[in-house]
């Protein structure tokens, strides 16, 4: 047994079967042995982001947020929260597009880089450090306490945080625990371990299917109430693969979106080698609808990757693709990284953007 598997055997032999939630969390985020404290080497192994296919990505997003700060009529900070910024990759590409291209937004940008994992961050300041220096940037574990005027934003973020599995059995939700037998982690069947899971389902009007499967996000529904509860003025922007509620939940979904990804393959076998490799469920919009109108959050978007990609480069014609002095085949490569974020059949489609506003 590797020692994560210890620690959560040992703590289901003291205290039982555990939530599906806090074996996810320490699977992922146990400050030494969570996949996310781990090199970020192995997840360019396992799976990779629209951050890593192209700095277009970026900066499309820059133009947004520029947009952003002119609807709040310019204000002299803006202040632009990434959560889960990893090693800094995204926040480079957008600080670095801004400085060159938009010079006006760029001065009032104050750039805070949110990350749990004290190894990311760490590369993530070295990968900042000039922006740091000129005081554009900050880099921190946890949301700023308030936001007088700004945005915060995810990319692939809501899909990390930990979730409750639930099964529809005879009418009623039981809870898919995690217990332990002779050494190895087996799913056990018990009552639901707080009312909150009941209130999920029950507030966004979702029945589920006599032995379907699905997954609670509650930790994905906190994450937003707390943000908009800190945003005096501004917006929440979330980009995630995932469906509002009615789709997520239908018949197509009986076994629950719940996968774990290593090595760029993809299973269903979530008890492997905890923490060492990722494991994911799809996001349902609509909680981060609700959850969010519970502290001022209004939807004023939601859209595919696609459509919101190309509201945004195609006033230009995806000019920013380019970099100065590049070789044709470069602007061949670049075009076709381009694609894969935006054709429908690559990430396009798969992806969702959710834009509330305060
Ligand atoms: C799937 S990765 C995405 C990274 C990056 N945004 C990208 O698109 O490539 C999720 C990141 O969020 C971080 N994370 C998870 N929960 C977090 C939280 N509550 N606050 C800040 N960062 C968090 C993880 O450590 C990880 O680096």
């Amino acid at each position: 047994m590797t020692p994560l598997e210890e620690l959560l055997a040992e703590r289901i032999r003291r205290y039982g079967p555990i939530p599906f939630a806090d074996f996810m969390r320490e699977c992922l985020y146990h400050p030494v042995y969570g996949y996310y404290s781990k090199t970020e080497l192995q997840r360019l192994a396992d799976y990779y982001t629209s951050v890593d296919v192209h700095p277009i990505f970026g900066r499309l997003l820059a133009r947004k947020f520029a947009e952003m700060w002119e609807q709040l009529e310019r204000p002299k900070e803006f202040l632009l929260v990434e959560a889960g910024a990893g090693v800094g990759r995204l926040a480079r590409h957008i600080l670095d597009f801004c400085e060159a291209t938009l010079p006006d937004f760029f001065a009032a940008l104050r750039y805070v880089a949110v990350e749990l994992s004290a190894s990311r961050r760490k590369q993530a300041a070295e990968r900042l450090e000039r922006h740091g220096r000129a005081n554009h940037l900050r880099i921190t574990q946890e949301i700023p306490e308030h936001v007088p005027a700004g945005c915060v934003f995810s990319n692939e973020l809501m899909d990390a945080l930990a979730v409750h599995r639930v099964v529809m059995t005879a009418g009623s939700f039981e809870e898919v625990l995690v217990g332990c037998d002779h050494g190895r982690f087996v799913d056990v069947l018990g009552p639901v371990s707080t009312c909150a899971i009941n209130d999920y389902f029950a507030t966004q009007g979702i029945t589920l299917h006599e032995g379907q499967h699905a997954e609670a996000g509650l930790e994905a529904c906190d994450w937003i109430a707390e943000v908009g509860r800190r945003i005096e003025r501004g917006f929440v922007l979330t980009i995630d693969y995932g469906h509002r509620a009615r789709e997520l939940f239908d018949e197509r979904h009986m076994r629950g979106t719940l996968l774990a990804y290593q090595q760029h393959r993809v299973s269903e076998d979530f008890y492997r080698s905890p923490g060492e490799q990722d494991l994911t469920a799809h996001v349902n919009f609509t909680a981060l609808e609700n959850w969010g109108k519970r502290s001022g959050l209004k939807t004023t978007e939601f859209t595919s990757q696609t459509a919101f990609l190309l509201a945004l480069g195609q006033p230009n014609e995806f000019a920013d693709v380019y970099d100065p002095g590049q070789t044709e085949t470069d602007q061949i490569r670049a075009r076709l990284q381009l694609k894969t974020l935006i054709h429908p059949e690559g990430m396009g489609e798969r992806f969702h953007v959710l834009l509330q506003r305060k």
